[in-house]
C-alpha cells in the first residue's frame, strides 16, 4: 500500500484559502482519490474542544501557551487521524498546519522561532507535507476584501502589523522550504488560480 499525500493549506484571512479548499476537494475527489479533509487546530474531539478554547476568547495569552495548545492538538491529530488515514493510502487535505504556527506565534506575536523547531521535531517526527499551498495576499488587501475601504483605526492598523509579521514569516518558511511550498498570489481572480491549482495537483 502506497502512503497518500499531505497537503496542507495555508494564508491569511480573506486569502480565499476556503474557497479554494472546497474546490480542491473537490477536484481530487473526481480524479478518484480517497480524500480525508480535516483542518487546525481541531480535526479530533480534543482539537476541535482546544479550537472552540483557542479562536472563542480574547483574554491575553503568551504565545508559548498558544503554540503548546496548537501541538497538543496537533499530537492527537497526527496519531489519531492523519497518520491512519496517509498509511492506509488515503490523501490527506488539512487547512493549516505548522507552518501557521510559525507564522502566528512566532512571526505575529513575537516567540522564539526555534522553539518551534523543537516542537515540531517532537510531536511530528518525520512527518511533513508533500506540498504546502501558501496563498499570499497584503494585508491590506485581505482587509478590504472583507469589509469597505477606508483609513484603519489604531486597533486596525496594529492589526495590519501583525499580519504582515504573520506574511513575513511565511514567506520566510516558503523560502526555507522551496520544495514543499508553493506561494500562490491570491491576489488574482479565482478563476486565474485555479488554473494554477489544476497545475500544481496535475504534476504531484
Ligand atoms: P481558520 O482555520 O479559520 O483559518 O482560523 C484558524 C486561526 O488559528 C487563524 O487565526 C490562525 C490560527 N492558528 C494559529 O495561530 N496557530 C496555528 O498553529 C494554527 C494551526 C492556527
Amino acid at each position: 500500500m502506497t502512503r497518500g499525500r499531505f497537503i496542507t493549506l495555508e494564508g491569511m484571512d480573506g486569502a480565499g484559502k476556503t474557497t479554494h479548499l472546497e474546490w480542491l476537494k473537490e477536484r481530487l475527489q473526481t480524479m478518484g482519490i480517497a480524500l480525508k479533509v480535516t483542518r487546525e487546530p481541531g480535526g479530533t474531539a480534543l482539537g476541535e474542544s482546544l479550537r472552540g478554547l483557542l479562536l472563542d476568547s480574547h483574554e491575553s495569552r503568551q504565545p508559548e501557551t498558544e503554540a503548546l495548545l496548537m501541538f497538543a492538538a496537533r499530537n492527537e491529530h497526527i496519531a489519531q487521524v492523519i497518520a491512519p488515514a496517509l498509511f492506509a493510502g488515503q490523501w490527506v487535505l488539512c487547512d493549516r498546519f505548522t507552518d501557521a504556527t510559525y507564522a502566528y506565534q512566532a512571526g505575529g506575536s513575537g516567540m522564539d522561532w526555534s522553539r518551534i523547531t523543537e516542537l515540531e521535531r517532537w510531536v511530528q517526527g518525520d512527518l511533513q507535507p508533500d506540498l504546502t499551498l501558501y496563498f499570499d495576499l497584503a494585508p491590506e488587501i485581505g482587509k478590504t476584501r472583507t469589509r469597505a475601504a477606508r483609513e484603519p483605526d489604531r486597533f486596525e492598523r496594529e492589526q495590519l502589523d501583525f499580519y504582515a509579521r504573520v506574511r513575513a514569516a511565511y514567506l520566510r518558511r516558503a523560502q526555507e522550504h522551496p520544495q514543499r511550498i508553493r506561494v500562490i498570489d491570491a491576489a488574482r481572480t479565482i478563476p486565474e488560480i485555479q488554473i494554477e491549482l489544476e497545475n500544481i495537483i496535475s504534476n504531484i
